[in-house]
């Protein structure tokens, strides 16, 4: 199968995460969160069914029953071989979007059929690092262990290193263990799937993942570590007993390390990814009149290639053949 999964698909993946960003991001800082996620949504799930794959959503927008559309269980792509498996986040951070405040992306994976990993608990435990600290991580070890590994690996010192995590209550232990271990932190307001991205990149200025954050996102920073080189551990954070019962159910043993292979076990894996709004991974999707501009990035496991891509958008030319839907609704 890995034969027939062609390397241009990655470039045709960067068409749908541009079409929903596009799409979005008119609506930013409205506060309009579901019809930000509704216009993604509609402009994904229209370009992502012009791809050459036979995809089965396995991340998605939740059940058919609350989200008619990029549900989990939905065939998308034009049905022709290969058979993969899609994780969709129209918008990582739509709270960011929402407020017009930077990072909010739009990204797709794919990866060979039942390679992603797949639950209905809504959260897990994460540690994410690049190429250069793949190895030495342990989601079990002290806080302390695991950035003196890291930093010894990436030849720096701890307090060299820069750690992202989510600006939650729930956090305030792992911030203080942080703090301790001496390494400079980033409290992020809401979408840790770009800063798990960066920790991938060399030199982006942030080296190290950590914390509790959606389990769908960490399966979609585990594909997009796999491109990158880095590693990624991660464990089911159930938050009460319906939801352990919901692990047990799903045959998951809740004390088990979920490796980078675990959470994606592909080896064929394409992630694209587009800014929403300004970001440091990404410049968001800029208007003029007549069209667009996005900057996106494209990867691939298989060569580990990177792309970053700037494209230009003419709407103009876009409608006749697609009809308004890429250029978001305007007010
Ligand atoms: P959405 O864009 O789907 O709202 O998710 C944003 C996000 O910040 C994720 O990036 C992160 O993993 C998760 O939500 C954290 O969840 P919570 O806000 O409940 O702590």
């Amino acid at each position: 199968m890995s034969e027939t999964m062609d390397r241009n698909l990655a470039l045709e993946l960067v068409r749908v995460t541009e079409a929903a960003a596009m799409a979005a991001a008119r609506l930013m800082g409205r506060r309009e969160k579901e019809q930000a996620d509704q216009a993604a949504v509609d402009a994904m799930r229209h370009t992502i069914n012009a791809v050459n794959m036979d995809g089965v959503v396995v991340i998605g927008e939740g059940e058919k029953d609350e989200a008619p559309m990029l549900y989990i269980g939905e065939r998308v792509g034009n049905g022709s071989p290969p058979s993969v498996d899609v994780a969709v986040d129209p918008i990582d951070g739509t709270n960011l979007l929402a407020n017009g405040r930077p990072g909010a992306i739009s990204v797709v994976a794919i990866a060979e059929q039942g390679s992603l990993f797949f639950t209905h608990v809504v959260y897990m435990q994460k540690i994410a690092v690049g190429p250069r600290a793949k190895g030495v991580i342990d989601i079990e070890a002290p806080v302390k262990e695991n950035l003196k590994r890291i930093a010894k690996a990436m030849g720096r010192n701890v307090e060299d290193l820069t750690v992202v995590i989510l600006d939650r209550p729930r956090h305030e232990q792992l911030v203080r263990e942080v703090k301790e271990a001496g390494a400079r932190l980033k409290l992020i307001s809401d979408g840790d799937v770009a800063p798990g991205i960066m920790a991938g990149l060399e030199e982006s200025g942030i080296d190290v993942l950590m914390g509790i954050g959606g389990a769908p996102e960490a399966v979609v920073t585990a594909s997009a570590l796999k491109c990158l080189g880095g590693d990624m551990q991660c464990k089911l954070w159930p938050r009460d007993d319906r939801e352990r019962q919901v692990a047990k159910e799903e045959g998951h043993d809740l004390n088990r390390v979920l490796t980078i292979d675990d959470l994606c076990r592909g080896e064929n894996v394409f992630v694209a990814v587009t800014g929403i709004t300004d970001g440091e991974l990404l410049k968001g999707v800029r208007y003029f009149g007549s069209g667009a501009r996005t900057t996106s990035l494209v990867m691939r496991s298989v060569s580990g290639t990177v792309r970053w891509v700037e494209a230009k958008h003419d709407f103009t030319r876009l409608r006749k053949v697609a009809g308004p839907r890429y250029e978001g609704q305007k007010s």
